[in-house]
């Protein structure tokens, strides 16, 4: 009987060091199963209670209850522990940095050229100007012939054009659209035309589609000297209040007398940014109009090109691109 107070010291003493050794939880839960558990040291040693003489019986059952009790107080409390351990252990491991900077909002913005196109149409808009649009596949006859090129004209070979089929071309400039707007609109016509316009040529400075606005201005009484302030104007505004800017004469069939216009740039350059000229009196013509009534100008120029002078844009294939590292720049 001795033997059974023995066993059970043993067992309980060791439980109690396992107990204490254990370093995590599961090897707790283990510790628990070999002594506790149905099959555990403690049960087995009860079985013995049998060949215990009946006085002896209650004291072994009341020893093995107080080990019981014992080690379970030794098991939660090594539990609380461990369990208090492995949270600090998480919580350390996890930790947000809340000094790190937030990532932001990726927020959309509109394209260098359309920034530019509205740029130019607001300013010119401050002068009365109007959009007229037109279609970009458009007639032969209103691309060329309405704007005084016609058939054989050298000038054609100016711009390399992209047929559809016959007498229908990619416009291969908004000049396209100055006839229809002579012909749909009351007078004055004061309009900018706006739009993509198609030529087969591509290299570093070209592009077979790029973006052109025109302009035009048709009134019974229109000289070069209002054309030079407007455009005057424009300069300041688009390049700065000290820009300055120059005509040279040049050809253009739709005009005469027609004008390459350049801007000052810095202390001693010039840039050409745009053609220009008096609406030659044929396509008043076209248009319908009396003979002598109608007096205007017009101009044309790349959008790219402004866009690239703005910015100071070295190669136009960035344009089309698409790369957000050079379209998040604007
Ligand atoms: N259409 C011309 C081009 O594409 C640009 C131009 C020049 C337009 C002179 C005009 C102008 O209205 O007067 O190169």
């Amino acid at each position: 009987m001795s033997n059974l107070f023995s066993q059970l010291d043993g067992i309980g003493a060791k439980a109690l060091e396992q107990i204490e050794g254990a370093s995590d939880l599961a090897t707790l839960e283990l510790v628990r199963v070999s002594v506790l558990g149905k099959k555990g040291a403690l049960s087995e040693v009860l079985k013995g209670l049998g060949s215990a003489s009946a006085e002896d019986r209650p004291k072994i059952g009341a020893a093995a209850n107080d080990w019981k009790r014992k080690i379970e107080e030794a098991l939660e409390k090594k539990k609380g522990g461990l369990e208090d351990q492995a949270l600090e252990t998480r919580l350390a491991s996890e930790r947000i940095d809340i000094s790190l900077p937030s990532r932001g909002l990726h927020k959309g913005a509109l394209h260098p050229i359309t920034q530019t196109t509205r740029r130019i149409i607001q300013t010119l808009g401050r002068l009365g100007f109007d959009i007229a649009t037109g279609p970009e596949v458009e007639t032969e006859f209103l691309n060329f012939e309405a704007v005084n090129i016609p058939k054989d004209h050298p000038a054609r070979d100016m711009q390399d054009t992209f047929f559809m089929g016959p007498g229908v071309v990619l416009r291969t400039h908004t000049s396209a659209i100055q006839m229809r707007a002579m012909r749909n609109q009351k007078w004055p016509v004061r309009i900018l035309c706006p739009g993509a316009v198609y030529r087969c040529d591509s290299d570093a400075t070209h592009s077979p589609m790029f973006h052109q606005i025109e302009g035009l201005w048709v009134d019974k009484k229109v000289s070069m000297s209002d054309l030079v302030g407007v455009l005057e104007f424009f300069a300041k505004e688009m390049f700065g209040s000290s820009t300055k800017i120059r005509l040279r004469p040049s050809f253009f069939p739709f005009v005469e007398p027609g004008a390459e216009v350049d801007v000052s740039w810095g202390k001693d350059r010039w840039l050409e940014v745009l053609g220009a000229g008096m609406v030659h009196p044929r396509l008043f013509e076209m248009a319908g109009y009396p003979a002598g009534e109608a007096q205007g100008f017009a101009f044309g120029m790349g959008i790219e090109r402004i866009a690239m002078l703005l910015h100071g844009i070295d190669d136009l294939r960035l344009m089309y691109q698409g790369d957000v590292r050079f379209l998040k720049q604007f």
